[in-house]
């Protein structure tokens, strides 16, 4: 297999996450850019990209405007195949970015200059390190005026629990802003405002040469060997080992508007994110370069065209090869299915593709045999570990509107559970079925979907909730101990695991006072 062996050390898979309006769309346009997988000449505004190269599958989406979906970019760089797994800007959508974590090899994670670490950087962080998935940061918008550096490095360390280490550094900023000194590739890359790109990269390895003052000026080199030093005395050279085991995060500094230190960052990327790692099955760890083909279900993306019900299934290919029109194990179904039309995702284009190798992500068009973490082998047994669900953070009760469509409602609510749109939580006192979300525009899109794709009607009843928690013990009788004193607010997931619901951070905490035999887990996947 020397083939799939140098086709998968060649695949570079990541997201690129950010809290909103950081410069993740500008940034992955950019990437494309380089990529040769758009052509758009210059800086286009970050909206254009949300209608072209995006998707606008989903009729809610156009009519919002916001990327629901993530989608999948694929292009080549170098001798490197790239798949950029794009995440939903909106943070109601945070549960889906979160299944997307599950299927990137590695990260990057933009921050703005000015903002620095906000929410939900910090939440995607707290999924990458549950996963230890090698991270790498693009501090953006350094032509604009923000924190010191030194003081945002700081920040990363403790927002993000993470070691950092600057590869890149900027020479002031905002109106000011005269490039980085690109400690990876010891070169000085000089910015001019409006240029938008590198306009000068300058080898640069000795920067006690005079001529660093005749590119930035007396006090700007003088400052900039000053900090270099403090950054060599502080912190340690990068090593890379310990990057790829999630410890230490390496930083960029840049613009991804101006196009400026995007290609150094890329190309660094390439050089030392992982190519596809082994993966953790509940039977075994399965190598993507010595095992035969193997994959997951991370996402279903519903609706690509309105007239016929179908969906396309999300697979990531976790070793081997796969191959069209090869029959595969549904290891859930203990069946055997043949795919005749699996594609891949090229930015912004779909392909019928024959082959794909780990690391790929191939889109199967799917008439309801998946759900999330499902997963196809040549024939063996295997089962992928790591699809959490978290907490949500908001509860609702879903009624049924029409007493005429209950089959409708309940057949829609299953399936979009399976798609893993929300999740839901039947009380164990009174059978209400409870809808699990993270922000308010998931229960419009269910809703929306319900009508539209099930002929259901729902409608939302309140109910106050805190956490939901996953809730285990090593003694039988403490867990019957609680369930008979909490029965009032326990509840099954779609799994049928026993789920505590707390209405109040209070409650949560006395719980977990009085019932010391028993363990709260804020996420499924214990
Ligand atoms: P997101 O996907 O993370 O939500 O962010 P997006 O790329 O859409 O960027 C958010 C805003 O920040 C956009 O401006 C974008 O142009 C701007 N931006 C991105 N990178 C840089 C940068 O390096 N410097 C500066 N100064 N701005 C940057 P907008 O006004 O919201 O949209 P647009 O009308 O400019 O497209």
């Amino acid at each position: 297999m020397p083939d799939t062996i140098s086709e998968i050390k060649r695949r570079r898979t990541f997201a690129i996450i950010s809290h909103p309006d950081a410069g993740k769309t500008t940034l992955t346009e950019k990437l494309l850019l380089f990529g040769g997988a758009i052509h758009v000449a210059g800086a286009v505004k970050s909206n254009k990209i949300r209608k072209t190269a995006t998707s606008d599958w989903m009729e809610i989406e156009k009519q919002r405007g916001i990327s629901v979906a993530t989608s999948v970019m694929g292009f080549d760089y170098e001798d490197y195949k790239i798949n950029i797994l794009d995440t939903p800007g909106h943070q109601d959508f945070a549960e889906d970015t979160y299944r997307t974590l599950t299927a990137a090899d590695s990260v990057i994670i933009v921050v703005d200059i000015a903002k620095g670490v906000e929410v939900q950087t910090r939440k995607l962080m707290e999924v990458c390190r549950m996963r230890k998935t090698p991270v790498i940061v693009f501090v953006n918008k350094m032509d604009r005026d923000g924190k010191d550096p030194f003081d945002l490095l700081d920040e990363l360390e403790r927002e993000l629990k993470i070691q950092v280490r600057p590869l890149s550094w900027p020479i002031d900023q905002g109106s000011a802003f005269k490039g980085v000194y690109n400690i990876y590739q010891e070169k000085l890359d000089l910015y001019t405002p409006s240029k938008q790109h590198v306009t000068e990269s300058i080898e640069f390895q000795d920067l006690n040469n005079p001529e660093l003052e005749a590119h930035i000026g007396d006090p700007l080199a003088k400052k900039l060997r000053t900090d270099l030093e403090l950054i060599a005395g502080v912190y340690p050279e990068l090593n890379v080992e310990s990057y790829l085991e999630g410890n230490v995060a390496p930083v960029f500094f840049g613009s991804a508007l101006n196009n400026f230190g995007v290609k150094e960052l890329l190309d660094c990327f390439v050089r030392i994110a992982p190519s596809p790692r082994p993966v953790q099955a509940e039977e075994r760890l399965v190598y993507p370069e010595k095992d035969a083909f193997s994959g997951f279900i991370f996402k279903i993306h519903a609706n690509m065209d309105p007239n016929h019900r179908s969906c396309i299934a999300f697979l990531k290919i976790c070793s081997g090869k796969f191959e069209r029109n090869q029959y595969y194990k549904h290891v859930r179904f203990d069946k055997m299915l043949r795919f005749s039309s699996p594609t891949a995702f090229m930015a912004q284009k779909k392909e019928t593709i024959d082959e794909a190798f780990a690391g790929d992500i191939v889109g199967l068009p799917d008439t309801g045999n998946f759900k999330i973490g499902d997963t196809l082998t040549m024939g063996e047994e295997l089962h992928f570990k790591g699809l959490p669900h978290f907490s949500p953070e908001m509860f609702k009760y879903i009624e049924n509107a029409d007493p005429m469509k209950s089959k409708q409602l309940a057949k829609g609510i299953d399936q979009l559970m399976d798609e893993g749109v929300a999740q839901l939580f039947t009380h164990q006192f009174n059978g209400k079925k409870i809808i699990g979300t993270v922000g308010q525009l998931q229960f419009e899109v269910i809703q929306y979907r319900l009508a539209h794709e099930y002929g259901a009607q729902c409608n939302w009843d309140a109910i106050s909730l805190y956490k939901a928690c996953w809730i285990e013990s090593d003694s039988p009788e403490e867990l019957e101990n609680f369930k008979r004193r909490k029965f009032q607010y326990m509840a099954f997931d779609k799994e049928g695991r026993d789920v505590f619901l707390a209405d109040s951070a209070y409650v949560l905490q006395m719980a977990q006072q009085d019932f010391k035999g028993i363990r709260f887990h804020f996420n499924s996947e214990f």
